[in-house]
């Protein structure tokens, strides 16, 4: 390696499309300007829309046997990797190298190329077959399919992927490397060789769970409500809808890409009136945010379960968050699946300013816990109430959990 500059770096971002890299190359980099790092992202994807006057995501520009397309591509890293020098030899600290840098050729060459500062390689693997499919989904809702139908869209998307997959090879012999699972923000293998400036810095940010702006809401009132009972899929009443617009007007005013919702009426009947108000906005229902299944006690109020099944009741009052309901499930048996909804709903998301999540009493109590430590026995019992959300800030710089009502009159 030639001098190195030690104070510098470049990282370079690795993975197949769909895998959480520019999300994650966007958070890095929010994150260590705000610890005054000066840090710039080098887009392949960005440049290659921008540079090129003809449709390039019809999937043989990908096919490593297409010189044409390939040459395109390469000529793009180059360009990326120029300007990345450029920055870092005047102001820039951080230089982030977003596209997919599968295949070894290409990382050798980068990392020749690169010798000045070290290079730190980023790979991004994400194996749930479930959240790649959701994640296709949103991709193909980008202007580059615009001219497509929707199916062909997908399809066409898959196919980019087959062809990356093809060139593929994980990152290995690099001087340093991290391996990250990007959905569950997990390290899976870690060789670190030079001085890495900022190092401990990112790999915390690589792990941490961060959520800017997380609105905490639980469904509008519900007939079952009105009776206490438990569980069952009951719509809104009128008061319930009625505050659902209030929560539509109250967040009018807020940019929410995205409301996530567990698959039961009751919370996408109350997202429903959100969406509408805003510009740019779906729902998405996610089965891991379904309400605790209470088993053979669905649908009951909680006086009848206490008469019927006085030894139901007794043994969830001794110990609330370990009791698990027969044929059905507990606090316990909930939060993997919960934790799980919460990950899907921050990788899905992609790292926007404002994210929310309409859930229910047990199913916020344990996204709240996951965010906010509460001993164990403690978590049955945090407030949720119909009439306030929980406003959640969750960031390297910042802590925040306030209960906020939403009806202003
Ligand atoms: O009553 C509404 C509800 O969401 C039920 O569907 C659910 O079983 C219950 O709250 C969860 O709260 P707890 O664990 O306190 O019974």
């Amino acid at each position: 390696m030639a001098s190195i500059n030690r104070k510098k770096l470049y990282i370079v971002m690795v993975g197949l499309p769909a895998r959480g890299k520019s999300t994650i190359a966007n958070k890095l980099k929010e994150n260590l300007a705000k610890n005054h790092i000066r840090t710039r992202i080098f887009n392949n994807g960005d440049l290659r829309r921008r540079l090129s006057p003809e449709d390039t995501s019809y999937p043989e520009f990908y096919d490593p046997r297409n010189r044409k397309g390939a040459d395109l591509r390469e000529k793009i890293a180059m360009i990326n990797i120029h300007r990345a020098m450029n920055y870092l030899d005047r102001t820039g600290q951080v230089a982030i190298l977003d596209a997919t840098n599968v295949s070894a050729k290409r990382r050798e060459k980068t990392a020749e190329i690169l010798n000045t500062h070290p290079v730190l390689f980023i790979e991004c693997i994400n194996q749930d077959a479930e959240i790649l499919k959701a994640s296709i989904e949103q991709k193909v809702t980008l202007p580059e399919f615009r001219h497509l139908e929707r199916e062909s869209a997908i399809q066409s998307f898959k196919q980019r992927i087959r062809y990356y997959e093809s060139i593929y090879s994980p990152v290995d012999k690099q001087r340093n490397a991290v391996r990250l699972d990007s959905l569950y923000n997990r390290i899976l293998h870690e060789e670190i060789s030079d001085d890495i400036p900022h190092y401990d810095l990112i790999r915390d940010l690589l792990v941490a769970d961060t959520v800017k702006n997380l609105f905490l809401i639980r469904h509008g009132e519900t007939y079952f409500n009105l009776e206490n009972r438990i569980g069952g899929n009951s719509g809104l009443t009128e008061n319930g809808k009625a505050q659902a617009k209030a929560l539509a007007r109250y967040f009018k005013n807020k940019k929410i890409p995205v409301i996530f919702t567990s698959r039961k009426k009751r919370t996408i009947q109350t997202a429903f009136p959100i969406m509408q108000e805003q510009e740019d906005c779906s729902i998405i229902p996610l089965k891991e945010f379904n309400e605790i299944d209470s088993g053979v006690c669905e649908a009951m109020s909680y006086r009848e379960i206490r008469d019927v099944m006085p030894h139901v009741y007794a043994a969830r009052k001794r110990n609330k968050y370990a009791y698990i309901y027969p044929d059905g499930e507990g606090y316990v048996s909930m939060k993997e699946r919960v934790d799980r909804g919460i990950k899907k709903a921050l990788y899905l998301s992609r790292n926007p300013q404002n994210i929310m999540i309409v859930g229910h009493r047990a199913v916020n109590r344990m996204i709240l816990s996951h965010f906010l430590y509460r001993r164990e026995e403690d978590v049955p019992y945090i407030y949720i109430p119909q009439d306030k959300f929980y406003h959640i800030v969750a960031t390297q710089n910042k802590k925040l959990f306030q209960l906020r009502p939403y009806n202003r009159g």
